[in-house]
């Protein structure tokens, strides 16, 4: 677990972000609740169960190091879409892909944090003739351009909550290199970030709180 990675983003956004390897970690099973601990256990693969429950773990050791409670006690309380949240804040998001995890925290409004470990993807051309704005889709040749967009994107709609589902819904806009995007009622500061080589990052912030 490496404490804030992002200086600009602790600095202009006040957004503290956390990254976590999650196959160096040990094994955290002691800190999940009884749920977490199943979610865990449907996992075919332990690899996955494994990051999934140190994923869980690291967030519950900083959000428990934050409020001053146990790790293992504190209580998650989910959206209809299943965002997590606490009761009495801070305001935090989780994101993971492959062995990598990036918690962001801000007590001072809804956000959303994504990332993903960039890659060859053969269905790219068809996710962004689909959901991405039309200048961004003439751009998204690369990986390296596609997975910037769509994580931009998914920034935005996990800080609302809404999650894949209101993809659709976000395409007229354009995100790439804005630095706030209004979408379902609110005005989303955006930043970007590189949480390790290979992979992109983005953080989507609610700027009036
Ligand atoms: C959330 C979602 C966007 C995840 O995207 P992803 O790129 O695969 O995964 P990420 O690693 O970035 O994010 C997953 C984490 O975000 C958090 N999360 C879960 N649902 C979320 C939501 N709706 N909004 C924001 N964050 C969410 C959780 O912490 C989750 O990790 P964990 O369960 O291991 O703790 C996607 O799964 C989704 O849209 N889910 C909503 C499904 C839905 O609408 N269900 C309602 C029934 S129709």
């Amino acid at each position: 677990l490496t404490p804030p990675v992002i200086e600009e983003l602790t600095q202009e956004f006040g957004v503290r972000l956390w990254k976590a390897r999650l196959d160096d970690s040990g094994d955290l099973t002691h800190l999940l609740d009884p749920a977490e601990r199943e979610r865990a256990a449907r996992f075919r693969q332990p690899r996955h169960s494994h990051r999934f429950t140190a994923a869980r773990g690291a967030l519950r050791l900083i959000l428990g190091a934050l409020t001053g409670q146990a790790p293992g006690a504190l209580r998650f309380h989910y959206s209809e879409t299943g965002k997590p949240s606490l009761t009495g804040g801070p305001h935090f998001n989780l994101s993971h892909s492959g062995g990598l995890a990036v918690c962001a925290v801000s007590a001072q409004g809804p956000l959303g944090v994504d990332i993903e470990h960039i890659r060859a993807n053969t269905d790219q051309e068809r996710i962004a003739a689909r959901y991405f704005a039309p200048d961004e889709c003439a751009q998204a040749v690369g990986a390296g351009h596609f997975f910037r967009v769509w994580t931009l994107r998914e920034a935005i709609l996990k800080a609302t909550g809404l999650g894949v589902a209101g993809m659709a819904r976000l395409r007229d806009q354009t995100v790439a290199g804005r630095a706030e995007v209004e979408f379902n009622g609110t005005i989303w500061r955006m930043a970007e970030f590189e949480p390790e080589p290979g992979y992109a990052g983005a953080l989507a912030l609610a700027r009036d709180h």
